[in-house]
This record gives C-alpha cells, structure tokens and sequence, in this order.
C-alpha cells in the first residue's frame, strides 16, 4: 500500500480538509500536525485490513481515538489534581445528621442540593444551578460542616483550602498560589471547593494594604473564571466576618447565595446531643432537659461539652474502679465551665448581618 505520509499541504488546507471530512474544527497549526497523523494512520489502517479505507474513514477513526485518549489523559490528571489537592470523599451521613430543622439546612436542600441533582427540571424551568455560595456567621455554628456535608449529599470531591496553605511561600506569593490554585480546580469535575476564612484573602480594599489588595484583584478574577467553567465544580466559602469583606464580592453575580448560619434550635440541638449521647456510656438521662441547659451552645460549644464529660467519665471511673454511668448530674457539673458562644451580644449582631447580607 502506498504511504501518503509524505504530502504536504498549508496549515489552513489541512484546517479545511480536516473540517469537510471530520466536521471537527482545529487551529490551521494543529490541524496541519494532525494531517500528517491521520495520514500515517490511513496507511496503518489500510494495511491492518488490506484495502486502501480512504482519508474519511481515516481521518474519522482517528479523531474518535484522539478523543478517547483525550478523555483517558483528561481523568488521569484530574486523579493526579484530586491527590495533590488533598481531596477527600465524604459520606452521606454527616448530611443526614443535621436535623431538618436546623438552618440553613432546608435552604442549601432546595437552593442548592435540588438544582444540582434534579438537572434536567432545572433546565426545563431556567433555575440556574449555584456555582458560589458564601456562608457566614459566628465561630463553631457550623460553617465547614454544612461544606462538607454538601459535598455528601452531592457524593462529590470534597477540597478545602485554607489560607494558612496559600501563605505558605509567604505573603507576596499569596496571590499567585491562589491563581495557581484556582486553575488547577477549574480542571476538576464534581468538586466542591471549600475556602475557610476567606475573608482573609477578600477583605476591603479600602482598608487592605497593598499585598491584601492584589489578593483580592485575584481573587475577584478567579471567580467568574470558575463560574463560567462547564465542570460541576461548586465554589463554597466561608467567614466570621461578613462585613469585613470587599463590597465587590458582595456584589450580585458573585455569589449565587449568602447564607447566614447562626444558633441552634431546640430541635437542632436535640439531634446533635443524640448523636453525641450515643457514644457515652450513658445512665438515665431526660433529653428534653439537657436540651434547655445547653440554650445559647454553638455545635462546637456542645462537642467541647461532651470531650469534657468524655473524660470525667473516664477519670471517674479509673479512680473508683466501677462502671460509671454519664447523667444529667455529669453534665450539671461540667456545663457551668462553659461560656456559650452566642451571647445575647452576638446574637444581636449576627442577626443585623443577616438582614444586612444575606441573599438567598
Ligand atoms: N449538626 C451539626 N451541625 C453543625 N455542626 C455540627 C453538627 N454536629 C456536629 N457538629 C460539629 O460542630 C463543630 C463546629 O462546627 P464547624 O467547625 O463546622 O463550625 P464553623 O462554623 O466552621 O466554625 P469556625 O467559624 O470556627 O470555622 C464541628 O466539629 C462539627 O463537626
Ligand atoms: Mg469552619
């Protein structure tokens, strides 16, 4: 069989050629390095079947194998990114642990979850599904839990970056690591990225310096690059102050939502006590009461509670060598050392932030 492997033609006729025979588009350069490719592979296939199969039989063979290859090079380094990235996978349960009551449990369910699995009712009714969401409140209500919760839900990639890991080569390089960051993610499929404390690399210009204004720039920019990519990648941050960050983030376009997560509940603090209760060994114990004693607890006040009464128990028991039962009693003499968290105070301003920031 001859081998054409040798012909020659401009860049832009190999474009042209290539598009009448594929019907797929390629740069006059690209599509110039293909031709002399699909050219080898017209005669490798000839030769394998022992007619000449022509160049559109060729050129299509090829390309469907260039584009199996793609994909097969594209899911390897998405692997590779996932590792490097640190990506985790998390379970249904800690979704599934959160009492349907608590907030914003009901809205991330239906603004956020729904759009993103009920797809194709999205589209027939123009819902947009989120691509960057913001969540804000007091310390220990649940912020990073609501992430990771999310991305069980969504049996996503789980990625969390702080900013401590993008300080790492120190401040002047702050900027660039996120860029770098940023790109790396946009490669990935079915991702949430979670930034904690993001006010940290998002605060105000006005009142930055001038490193944390190119932060920022950066940050502003790598936003609507990562909304406008197609991968199922959802931005998720995080911060204690709302306020402090930079009104151009704020601004709609940005974020699909701002979401408040502040106190908890009775019936949020019901599941969270039951899921902690279940691993103590426990006497007789009234819910409903240590329920009303812990009012004002954030989750991170009620699990620094039980690590407490974990290890009364414990030490209790290795003094006294007999079988100690956790009670109400336990907890009614531990309880007054912890100072909760949501203080009339911070209540007070939580809720303005709320009516302040909050899109939802
Ligand atoms: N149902 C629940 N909702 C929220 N948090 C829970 C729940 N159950 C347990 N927790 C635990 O409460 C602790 C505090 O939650 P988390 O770390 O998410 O708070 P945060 O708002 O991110 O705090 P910070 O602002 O300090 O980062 C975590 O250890 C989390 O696992
Ligand atoms: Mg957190």
């Amino acid at each position: 069989m001859k081998d054409n492997s040798q012909e020659t033609l401009s860049p832009e006729t190999c474009s042209k050629k290539i598009f009448e025979l594929t019907g797929a588009k390629f740069e006059p350069d690209i599509a110039a390095d293909l031709w002399s490719k699909i050219l080898k592979h017209k005669w490798f296939l000839s030769e394998k079947v022992g007619r000449d199969v022509g160049y559109r039989v060729a050129s299509i063979d090829f390309i469907e194998n260039m584009e199996q290859a793609v994909d097969e090079y594209m899911s390897y380094q998405r692997l590779d990114i996932l590792n490097q990235m640190g990506a985790q996978r998390i379970g249904r349960e800690i979704w599934d642990t959160i009492s349907d009551s608590q907030p914003p449990k009901q809205l991330v369910q239906r603004r956020i979850i729904l759009p993103l699995t009920e797809e194709s009712l999205s589209r027939k009714h123009g819902v947009v599904p989120p691509k960057a969401i913001t969540f804000f409140g007091p310390p220990g209500t649940g912020k990073t839990h609501f992430a990771k919760a999310i991305a069980g839900a969504l049996s996503w990639w789980y990625i969390e970056i702080a900013p401590s890991m993008l300080m790492s080569d120190g401040v002047e390089k702050i900027g660039a690591n996120l860029r770098e960051v940023m790109e790396r993610a946009r490669n990935l499929d079915e991702v949430v990225l979670f930034i904690d404390e993001f006010d940290e690399i998002a605060s105000s210009r006005d009142a930055a310096d001038r490193i944390d204004k190119s932060i920022t720039n950066e940050f502003l920019k790598q936003i609507p690059l990562l909304k406008n990519q197609g991968n199922k990648i959802l931005l998720v941050c995080a911060t204690n102050y709302i306020r402090q960050l930079d009104a151009a983030m704020l601004r709609p376009g940005r974020f699909d939502c701002i979401i408040p997560v502040g106190g908890l509940d009775k019936d949020g603090r019901t599941t969270i006590l039951e899921y902690y209760l279940s691993k103590l060994n426990t006497g007789e114990i009234d819910l409903d009461q240590l329920v009303d004693r812990v009012s004002g607890f954030t989750p991170a006040d009620i699990q620094y509670l039980f690590h407490q009464v974990a290890q009364f128990a414990f030490e209790q028991e290795l003094a006294t060598q007999k079988d100690y039962r956790v009670t109400l009693e336990t907890f009614a003499q531990i309880i007054p050392r912890i100072t909760p968290s949501l203080s009339d105070d911070v209540i007070k301003e939580f809720e303005k932030d709320s009516v302040l920031y909050s899109r939802i």
